[in-house]
């Protein structure tokens, strides 16, 4: 059966002047760290970065803290072993396998895909230019959007007529239907202190918008960046106006 539409969520980072949720970032690490960290790598953030403007703005302290409860393989010492250590701010997320052959094998031959760049990975799949559309089609936001649908999309009886494999779950928004990820949130999972409601519904849109934060990170300053160049090209064009009728203004 073909796969549905993921719905289009509200998110705070939606359109030209949305800009992340701090909290929502914060609680959606929570959700990453607790559950998701324990079967997908982040290669490419480091602690350091939960720490900066645009992101979960965690303090120097409370990174510290944070990177710390990962064990992070160091080495070699002096005696030529390899040995694990508490995390630095300085690191980047340590994988939770030791590499793809030891991933597959834990998750019954599926790999559980790298988080550092996958809310955006999927509007590359769609091929081509079709990626430069987006802004203007009803595909933004695939990325989280597609994140919370899926996390939202288990259910316990498939559809009449279609057999999963065992070790694999029914999905309504996987491609193929059949995925290798067990259902991943189950409410009251996540022990959040700011008061938000600790369901399967609040969950996947917090981790979705820290998944959407970790595969751009820049989003805000981006922004921020192209207003101040539209309002700059919108000055620059009324004085270029007002010069050229000063500068033709004799010639009739
Ligand atoms: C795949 C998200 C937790 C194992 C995926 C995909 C996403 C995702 C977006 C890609 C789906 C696609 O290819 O279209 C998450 C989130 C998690 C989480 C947000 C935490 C809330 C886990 C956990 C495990 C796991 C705890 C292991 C027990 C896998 C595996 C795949 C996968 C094996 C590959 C599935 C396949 O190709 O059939 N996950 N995941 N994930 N995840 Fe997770």
């Amino acid at each position: 059966a073909e796969n549905p539409l993921p719905p289009m969520e509200h998110w705070a980072f939606s359109g030209p002047f949305g800009t992340y949720d701090t909290a929502q970032l914060q609680r959606g690490y929570q959700v990453y760290r607790q559950v998701c960290s324990n079967c997908h790598a982040a290669k490419f953030l480091s602690f350091r970065n939960l720490a900066e403007a645009g992101g979960p703005q965690f303090s120097d302290s409370q990174v510290k803290a944070l990177a710390a409860t990962f064990k992070v393989q160091d080495g070699p010492d002096d005696s030529g072993n390899m040995y694990d250590r508490p995390g630095r701010p300085s690191d980047p997320f340590p994988s939770p396998f030791a590499n793809e052959q030891a991933a597959r094998a834990a998750n019954g031959g599926a790999y559980p895909p790298d988080m550092s760049t996958l809310a955006k990975a999927r509007s590359f799949e769609r091929g081509g230019l079709w990626f430069l559309l987006e802004p203007f089609s009803q595909y933004q936001n695939e990325g989280p959007d597609y994140i919370h649908a899926l996390l939202n999309g288990y259910k316990d009886d498939p559809p009449a007529g279609v057999k999963i494999p065992d070790g694999k779950y029914y999905n309504e928004y996987f491609p193929g239907h059949a995925i290798s990820m067990p259902p991943p949130l189950s409410d009251g999972l996540v022990d959040y202190s700011d008061g938000s409601p600790k369901t399967t519904a609040q969950y996947s849109k917090d981790v979705a918008a820290y998944l959407q934060w970790m595969a751009e990170p820049k989003l805000d300053q981006r922004k921020q960046t192209g207003f101040k160049a539209v309002i700059f090209l919108a000055v620059f064009a009324g004085l270029l106006f007002v010069l050229k009728h000063r500068i033709w203004a004799g010639v009739k």
